[in-house]
């Protein structure tokens, strides 16, 4: 291998500029050139390609977002953008590509593989934790850290207001961020898309709370919940409680931003690491991760349609934690 490109996609997360810093240097140091692509696909699509050298990435691994941007394409989801994107791999002279992002991230690689027959490793970097294949991704933790650090406020002026707030925080469809949230926090109740708590069980506990003279109370909502979005939940506590005064609080993307936390940064150079290591040792189609403490590589495949569950000891750790 003589040449790769590396690039982020999807929803940026903190630490993605250590994970490009850690390919480009691994790269660098095994003697393979290296190339950012700017804008995921998209910029593959129109032939956004940089090239990149120790120097480009120095200063950078402490920094959030991302250095080379990212973009969710519409046009890769067409056989004629990947086309015209493996048509400028080849003018580039790429023969590998480290793709940083998550699950749609993946899908796409998985796909242009097929259709391409160009090697891909990718580096699991999106705030969700939702990726098979890792314990966890890069980004989670710096994301958790700032949600946590935003209900520790709202507990303040929730306490000194005596009231319940519905605390909505990102996670697309898992419940992978509210969790630690609402055990660090101290929240009296969770909901999360995996075990599908009703309104009229949140309505009963907070009942029984304020029977037992509780008098502030937060509610940890993962965005993709199904009963509905925090408004309409804190409507129905409302209906149903309505001595309870309420107000919604959504984090939002706050938590996608700022310097990486030490793990993620500690976390992205590792497998930005063997992202390139795997390239060169042949693997493809495959995402590195970290399970275990140990290095391993999970097909595409999997990582996109396989489950990380929930520990659900963690759902009864919250119900034992707020009594
Ligand atoms: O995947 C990361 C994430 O922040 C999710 O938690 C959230 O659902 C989504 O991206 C938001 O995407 P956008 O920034 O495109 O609105």
């Amino acid at each position: 291998m003589k040449r790769i490109a590396v690039f982020t996609s999807g929803g940026d997360a903190p630490g993605m500029n250590a994970a490009i810093r850690a390919v480009v240097r691994t790269a660098v140091y095994h003697g393979i050139e290296v190339y950012g692509i700017m804008r995921g696909y998209s910029g593959m699509i129109k032939g956004e390609f940089v090239k990149l050298d120790s120097a480009s990435v120095a200063n950078t691994i402490q920094k959030g977002g991302t250095i080379l941007k990212s973009a969710r394409s519409q046009k890769f989801l067409t056989k004629e953008g990947r086309q015209q994107a493996f048509d400028q791999l080849v003018n580039h002279g790429i023969d590998g590509l480290v793709a940083i992002g998550g699950n749609g991230t993946f899908t796409g690689a998985m796909i242009f593989e097929q259709e391409f027959g160009i090697p891909t490793v990718g580096v699991p970097g999106t705030i969700d934790n939702d990726l098979y294949g890792t314990d966890y991704t890069i980004g989670y933790d710096t994301a958790v850290n700032t949600a946590l650090e935003a209900i520790d406020k709202i507990r303040d002026t929730a306490d000194s207001h005596d009231r319940c707030f519905f605390v909505e925080v990102m996670g697309r469809d898992s419940g992978y961020i509210a969790i630690p949230c609402a055990i660090g926090g101290g929240a009296e109740i969770v909901m999360v898309p995996e075990t599908q708590m009703s309104t009229e069980a949140v309505i009963d506990s907070l009942k029984s709370s304020w029977q037992r003279s509780k008098t502030s109370f937060l509610v940890v909502v993962a965005e993709g919940e199904e009963e509905g979005n925090v408004h309409n939940v804190a409507q129905q506590v409302k209906a149903a409680i309505p001595e309870l005064d309420t107000r919604v609080t959504i984090i939002g993307h706050i938590q996608r931003g700022g310097a990486p936390s030490a793990s993620d940064r500690m976390l992205a150079s590792q497998i930005g690491i063997a992202a390139v290591e795997g390239l060169t040792n042949g693997m493809r189609n495959v995402m590195a991760g970290i399970v275990d403490r140990k290095l391993v590589y999970t097909p595409f495949v999997d990582t996109i349609h396989k489950k990380k569950m929930i520990n659900q000891s963690f759902m009864r750790m919250v119900e034992i934690l707020s009594v």
